[in-house]
């Protein structure tokens, strides 16, 4: 977790944001909005220098929910998940960009993971004889194979952004006891180094 940015900046960014939080993801124009320009710039100088940097969107989210990732198709609460932005396989997560998610609102949010790489999630299911499941399965048969596994979490206070690797741990954002509404913007990013 890291402070990424001060109480101007973030002014600055809240007053601006609101022609970002229009444009399509699709939309190529969106990654060259001067916010994301400028956010950009801050994960180099705060976290780390970068092989590769996309911008994955802006976006309100719903207070007091126990977690707010939703489906893109139909639009369901999924819970604990793992990303599958670049279908890579098993072997290949590792390599997967990592998610850097900064809040920009004006309220705290909670990022929850389960402390295992898919790998050793996938090793443990093994040891308990569950049948094969896909990567981005995996997280909801070892929540089932192992119901009393800890999630951790841990607060984002807004100007603060995480950094973790979506495609290859089980996790979500929460509001859960939060009653403002949560502004996020992300990133996926591929560091030099690791962070
Ligand atoms: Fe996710």
């Amino acid at each position: 977790m890291y402070d990424l940015l001060d109480q101007d900046e973030l002014t600055r960014i809240r007053r601006a944001s609101r022609s970002l939080l229009v444009m399509p993801l699709e939309d190529g124009a969106a990654g060259k909005h001067p916010i994301v320009k400028m956010l950009s710039e801050k994960i180099a100088t705060v976290i780390g220098p970068m092989e590769a940097l996309e911008y994955a969107g802006a976006a309100f989210d719903p207070p007091m929910l126990p977690t707010v990732s939703r489906c893109p198709q139909t639009g369901a609460y999924v819970g604990l998940h793992i990303d599958t932005f670049h279908r890579l396989s098993l072997q290949s997560r590792e390599s997967a960009p990592l998610r850097v998610s900064i809040n920009v609102g004006l309220a705290a949010r909670y990022f929850l993971f389960l402390d295992l790489p898919l790998r050793s999630l996938v090793r443990k299911l093994d040891e308990r004889r569950t049948k094969e499941v896909a990567p981005h399965l995996a997280g909801q048969a070892f929540t089932r194979a192992y119901p009393n596994y800890p999630i951790i979490r841990v607060r984002i206070d807004p100007g603060q952004a995480y950094v973790a690797p979506t495609e290859n741990m089980l996790h979500d954002g929460s509001s859960a006891g939060i009653a403002g509404v949560g502004q996020n913007i992300s990133f996926r990013v591929l560091f030099k180094q690791s962070v």
